[in-house]
């Protein structure tokens, strides 16, 4: 028995965040594209450097590089129980991939929760995000302030501020999520996995509202 699932939801809504908190309390690996992209450009590969001429305009890296960077991480041990991925699939194609991935696992996508957010909350929360730069804990100086300014609470690494998250780069970045994976919302909810979470709420009541969500389904 695997599990599945597939975070979707606007740049900015909180999808890593509670992708964080929820591997934690499962011990479901945790799968984030961006990470996985931003480890690549530290890294200086050449998928790095691929990935980031797209990530510093906000537009979509290719699907082809996306879906086998996606699939080799999909293959790796700590992935035998399932995961949450978290910003993969963007783009219909994407989504199609993934369920050919799974059945070769013998899985499938199970739940997709959908979380939701209004334009002005996303552009507010992303302005104020601080990323930590050995295991990308998220942190916002409003909402979410570590304890002491610039350190991860976690493991002490420097915290930093995503290139992509210039307001100009924001803009394009919600623009290109309506357009190109703003389809998926109707794609899961036929295939009856949609959940959706106001995303509105304090990091705290998003769990909750999760949790509550994912028991039901
Ligand atoms: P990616 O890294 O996935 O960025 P994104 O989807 O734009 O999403 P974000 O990471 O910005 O937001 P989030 O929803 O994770 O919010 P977070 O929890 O951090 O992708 C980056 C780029 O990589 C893409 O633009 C593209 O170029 C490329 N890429 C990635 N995947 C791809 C794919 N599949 N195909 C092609 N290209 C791909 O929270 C945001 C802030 O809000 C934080 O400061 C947090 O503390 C705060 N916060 C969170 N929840 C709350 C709350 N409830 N209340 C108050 N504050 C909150
Ligand atoms: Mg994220």
């Amino acid at each position: 028995m695997t599990t599945f699932i597939v975070l979707l939801g606007p740049p900015g809504v909180g999808k890593g965040t509670q992708a964080k908190i929820f591997s934690e309390r499962s011990g479901l690996a945790h799968i984030s594209s961006g990470d996985l992209f931003r480890e690549n450009i530290k890294n200086q590969t050449e998928l790095g450097r691929l990935a980031q001429s797209y990530m510093t305009r906000g537009e979509l890296v290719p699907d082809d590089v996306t879906i086998a960077m996606i699939r080799d991480r999909i293959n790796r041990p700590d992935c035998a129980a399932g995961a949450i991925l978290d910003g993969f699939p963007r783009t219909p194609a994407q989504a199609d991939a993934l369920e050919v991935m799974l059945q070769e696992f013998g899985g499938q996508v199970d739940v997709v929760p959908f979380i939701s957010g209004s334009e002005e909350v996303l552009v507010e929360r992303l302005s104020g995000r601080w990323t930590c730069r050995a295991s990308g804990h998220i942190f916002n100086e409003k909402f979410n302030p570590p304890k002491q300014a610039g350190v991860c609470d976690f493991d002490g690494s420097e915290l930093y501020q995503r290139d992509d998250d210039k307001a100009e780069t924001v803009k394009r970045r919600i623009q290109v999520y309506l357009e190109q994976t703003s389809p998926l919302i109707s794609y899961y909810r036929d295939h009856g996995k949609l959940i959706e979470i106001d995303g509105m709420q304090s990091i705290e009541q998003v769990t909750q509202a999760l949790l509550v969500a994912l028991k039901k389904h």
